[in-house]
């Protein structure tokens, strides 16, 4: 690894260690390295397809039938996303991640990736602020169900909530959809708390995540971005680590273990 890479890992694990409560918001760039593609920049989903609808969650709603027919039959602009979110598996990054919470480091993950794959790390403190495609939700409760074990009758969509009867759509939030109360009650809790927050993978253009560290920045704390490309937030930033999550966050890791024990 570069020395000067190595030299922004090193301030990185100091001011980690000297805060306080850190957490990290995670964006597509995390999972780059699982083969997940990512939305902006170079293969970005949305420079392929375009940008999706913005009245997306509007659409949902005036025919949520229509849209489960499409769903069922695959071949939507998301499917790559999809299909690339079924095959995949955490990378180091986000073993790394997992590490830090078990060491009592990163106390929580604000992640907008809908792949699970902090879950599938070991991490247990993770709030999905854009859903989770493995996952339905009832738009009346917001309940949670396992989209591999939820039964749906074709004849009867859209599915009904069986806890509720509320309509059920896919976790992952669409254009135009509200943030689910529950998820962003957790983020705004966790960003008050926060006075170093690590920014991992995220171009920081898309609201209300891209506000949290903005936030922990005017109430004083510290930001450390971890990105191959320059970010709308890298000015903000204390300390900015320009490699892949992949590659930066074992190595961050290393280094936190090793001051903690000397
Ligand atoms: P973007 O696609 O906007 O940005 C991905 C970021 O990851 C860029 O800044 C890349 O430079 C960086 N990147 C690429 N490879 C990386 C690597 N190996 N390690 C670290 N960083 C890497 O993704 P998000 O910021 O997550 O919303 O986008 C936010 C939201 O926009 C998404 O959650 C999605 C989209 O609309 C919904 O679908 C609701």
């Amino acid at each position: 690894m570069d020395k000067s890479i190595q030299e922004e890992l090193k301030r990185a694990s100091e001011l980690v260690l000297s805060a306080r409560y850190v957490v990290a918001v995670v964006g597509a760039g995390m999972s780059a390295e699982s083969g997940i593609p990512t939305f902006r920049g170079p293969g970005g989903l949305w420079n392929k397809y375009g940008e999706p609808d913005m009245r997306g969650f509007e659409r949902f709603l005036a025919d949520p039938k229509t849209w489960w027919r499409n769903m069922l039959k695959g071949g939507r602009p998301g499917s790559e996303l999809q299909a690339a979110v079924e095959k995949a598996q955490p990378n180091p990054g986000h073993h790394a991640l997992a590490e830090l919470e078990r060491l009592g480091v990163l106390r929580y993950i604000i992640t907008q990736n809908v792949d699970g794959l902090h879950h599938v790390a070991g991490s247990t403190r993770v709030a999905e602020i854009h859903g989770n495609t493995r996952k339905l939700r009832c738009l009346r409760c917001t309940a949670r169900f396992d989209r591999r074990a939820f039964e749906i009758d074709v004849e009867h969509l859209p599915p009904r909530c069986p806890e509720c009867g509320g309509v059920v759509k896919g976790d992952g939030v669409m254009f135009g959809e509200p943030i689910p109360e529950d998820v962003l009650a957790i983020c705004q809790e966790q960003t008050a708390a926060s006075d170093c927050m690590l920014l991992l993978g995220t171009s920081g253009v898309v609201y209300p995540a891209a506000g949290f560290p903005q936030q922990v920045k005017w109430a004083g704390g510290r930001l450390i971005e971890i990105n191959p490309l320059e970010t709308d937030l890298s000015h903000l930033c204390d300390v900015v680590v320009r490699a892949p999550t992949g590659e930066a966050l074992p190595e961050l890791t290393k280094l936190i273990g090793e001051l903690k024990t000397s």
